[in-house]
């Protein structure tokens, strides 16, 4: 579990109930959270909150989690920052490799498709998990196109 900083959450309207949930969840286990909404599940646009999240977790060098209804748009949005490695990831295998092999600072969950015990289970993969560098920082330096 990552408690050195916060941890940076937000959603769209159809991630609002699971970024309840997974912010009672991750309070729990004491580590501190970012809640950057919405604060109730009318509708938004998600490119406002992925992008919002990511200055934060740029500026923080902190890890975050985005969720939408599929988890798409978040990480299509987020992955326009220089920086950000933005994971979407619906098994747990995915969420530690995400950490692992990619260093993802991001995690992007489905609302649609992960329900709430399952994208626990996803988050405290990710955040349990460090990157693990040698041939995997050799990949993520080719990931910038030339
Ligand atoms: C909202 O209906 C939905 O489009 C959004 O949550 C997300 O899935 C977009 O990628």
């Amino acid at each position: 579990m990552n408690t050195m900083s916060s941890l940076i959450i937000a959603s769209d309207h159809a991630g609002f109930a699971l970024k309840e949930d997974l912010i009672a969840h991750l309070t729990d286990k004491g580590q501190s959270v970012r809640d950057l909404g919405p604060s109730s599940d009318a509708a938004v646009d998600y490119p406002e909150y992925a992008h919002a999240a990511c200055f934060e977790i740029l500026a923080a060098g902190s890890l975050g989690i985005l969720v939408c209804g599929t988890g798409i748009g978040m990480s299509i949005a987020a992955n326009r920052h220089p920086g950000i490695r933005a994971a979407l990831c619906t098994y747990e295998f995915q969420a530690r490799a995400a950490r692992q092999h990619n260093n993802a600072n991001i995690l992007c969950l489905a609302a649609r498709v992960s329900a709430p015990p399952l994208a626990r289970t996803l988050v405290d993969a990710f955040l349990a998990a460090s990157f693990t560098g040698g041939r995997h920082q050799r990949r993520l330096a080719l990931i910038d196109p030339a």
